[in-house]
This record gives structure tokens, sequence and C-alpha cells, in this order.
């Protein structure tokens, strides 16, 4: 039989991200305009479970995320953060639930489509070249996107060269909005941490996202890189409308950055809410604490 999402995706492969964009933005404005746009989900986690043998990864997974929303995924060491953001792009496939990402359902994301479907990650690992210029590794990020043909361009065909053109200045954007203008021609590998983390960041955004998995982009960084990381991922969100599921351990700047918070536990969403609401839930303090929920139960009682 045949997948709902093979039905979707490739019509979704033969319009441009703009003629999507404008898609969705006539229909949002059908059903009552840009106030409903806010409204759309983007993406739908719906009884998501993964295992590796006997070690649950996660169990039951739901998570919705909003146009525009930044969610933070929040939870102890191993509570499954990585592994979900794993499945949501296709890297793991789950036992059991399905993902939807816009108007396609899939049991397990095709991982070669992201790009299609309009999402992009970065890894809670650098996982830059080192090797190549910040550029190139920004540039790399529309691999994806590339739809001359590899004949096309060796011939250097005039629509080989205008796919060229565009995607350097769509780097050339995403450079000076991420302020990496004084680093585009250094090798990667040679740059301050923090400033590689901001080059990752770069290149999952060049292809203007309407989805954007971020796993832990400010691990290891200064309050001040952290900071100013912050502002970066606002940014994106305010420049391209993306939604971003960021996964942070640092409790304060998920406080300031996200709209709302999803909580992880051994593998299961123990809470999802506003960033005060979640901070003010006895099983997240629990969780934190490294306390069993029946300890929060007896304490309630008492
Ligand atoms: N490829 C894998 N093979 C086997 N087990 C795995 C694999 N990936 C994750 N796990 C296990 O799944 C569980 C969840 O791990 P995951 O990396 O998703 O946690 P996390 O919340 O991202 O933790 P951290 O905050 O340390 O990054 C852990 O028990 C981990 O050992
Ligand atoms: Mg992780």
């Amino acid at each position: 039989m045949q997948d709902a999402s093979q039905r979707t995706v490739p019509v979704l492969r033969r319009q441009n991200r703009s003629e999507v964009a404008q898609l969705s933005d006539a229909r949002s404005s059908r059903r009552g305009g840009p106030a409903r746009e806010a409204d759309r989900t983007i993406l739908a986690v719906e009884g998501l479970s993964l295992a590796f043998g006997g070690t649950v990864a996660f169990a039951e997974i739901d998570l919705s995320v909003k146009a525009h929303e930044i969610h933070a995924v929040i939870g102890p060491n191993g509570a499954g953060k990585s592994s979900l953001i794993n499945a949501i792009s296709g890297l793991y496939a789950p036992q059991a639930g399905r993902v939807r990402i816009g108007d396609a359902s899939f049991a397990r994301v095709p991982s070669r489509q992201l790009a299609a479907l309009g999402v992009a990650r970065t890894f809670q690992n650098l996982a830059l070249f080192a090797g190549l210029s910040v550029r190139d590794n920004i540039l790399s990020g529309l691999a994806g996107d590339r739809t001359a043909g590899l004949a096309a361009q060796l011939l250097g065909l005039p629509s080989a060269r205008r796919e060229a053109r565009e995607h350097l200045a769509r780097a050339a954007a995403v450079i000076e909005l991420l302020e990496l203008g004084s680093f585009a021609e250094r090798r990667a590998g040679s740059l301050p941490y923090g400033i590689q983390k901001r080059v990752e960041l770069a290149r999952a955004l060049v292809a203007r996202p309407r989805l954007l998995l971020l796993d832990e982009p400010m691990a290891g960084m200064t309050a001040t890189e952290k900071s100013e990381m912050s502002g970066f991922i606002r940014t994106a969100r305010e420049t391209y409308g993306t939604a971003i599921v960021l996964i942070e351990h640092d409790i304060g700047v998920v406080m300031r950055l996200s709209d709302r918070v999803t909580v992880l536990d051994h593998g299961r969403r123990i809470a999802t809410g506003t960033p005060a609401e979640v901070q003010a839930n006895p099983k997240v303090i629990a969780a934190y604490l490294g306390l069993e929920s029946e300890d929060v139960a007896d304490e309630d009682a008492a």
C-alpha cells in the first residue's frame, strides 16, 4: 500500500520553497489571515517510541511545534533528547508512532528528503568539514537543494551557473545575518569552538528551513557566547519564520529563549508547557534533583 508520505513529498519537491510558502500563506489567509498562520502545526510527533535492544531511548512521545515557535526539549543526560531529534530527522527508525512534517506523515522520516520537506538540523557534536572554508561549509547545506545535474555542473551550463550564483548569494546572506563575514574564507577547523557552532547554525539555516532541529547549539560555550548564540537563534526565527526545536541544558537560556518546553526523563515525556509552567512542575523538579516521581507524590501527600 502506498504510504501517505510517498504521495505528499513529490508534490513538495516539484515546487520550490517560495512557492510552498506562498501556498501556505494563501491557505492561511483563506482561514483568517496571518493570525492563523502562527497556529499552523509544522511538526507533530505522535506516540513515537524507540528502543535499542533492551534500552529504551524514548517511549510514547507526543510533541507538537507550531510555525515560528521555539520549542525547547530538555531533560537529564540520557533522557532521549538526541534520539528523538535523530528519529524526527530520519537517522533512527522508531518502532511505533508517526512523525508529521507539514502535511506529510511518516512511520520513518526519509532522511534523504529532509531538505525537500523543509527540515534542517545541527548535531550535538561538531560535524563541520574541518578542512573547508566557512563559506564552503555553509554552501554544503544547500547540497540537497541542487537541481542542476552533474553534467550541467561539469559543463558549466547556464542552468548550473545560475544555480551556483543563487547558492552563493544565499550563503552570503546567512554569513551576514550571523555576522560570520570576517571568518568566511577561514578554514572551519582553525576557528574557536563557539564560532564553529555558529557556522553549523549557518549551514542549517542557509536552506531556509521551515523547521530547524538544534541539538545543544550552545554546549560548552561561555555565558557571553551563549547569549550571542541565543540572539542569532532569535534572528533566524524572525528572518526566516523558522520553527525551532532546541535541545539545551542551560535552564536560564531555555527560560529566556523558548515559547514552550517539553521535558523528557528516562525516555518519557513528563511535562509540556510554557517555561514558567514547566519550571514550577514538581515532576520536573524531581527529575532534575534525581528523585523518583513517587517521592514527589509522597511529598505532595505529606
Ligand atoms: N545509537 C545508539 N545505540 C544504542 N543506544 C543508544 C543509541 N543512541 C542513544 N542510545 C541510548 O538511548 C538513551 C537516550 O540517549 P540520548 O543520547 O538520546 O540522550 P540525551 O537526552 O540526548 O542525553 P545527553 O543530554 O547526554 O545528550 C541512552 O540510554 C543512550 O545510551
Ligand atoms: Mg543528547
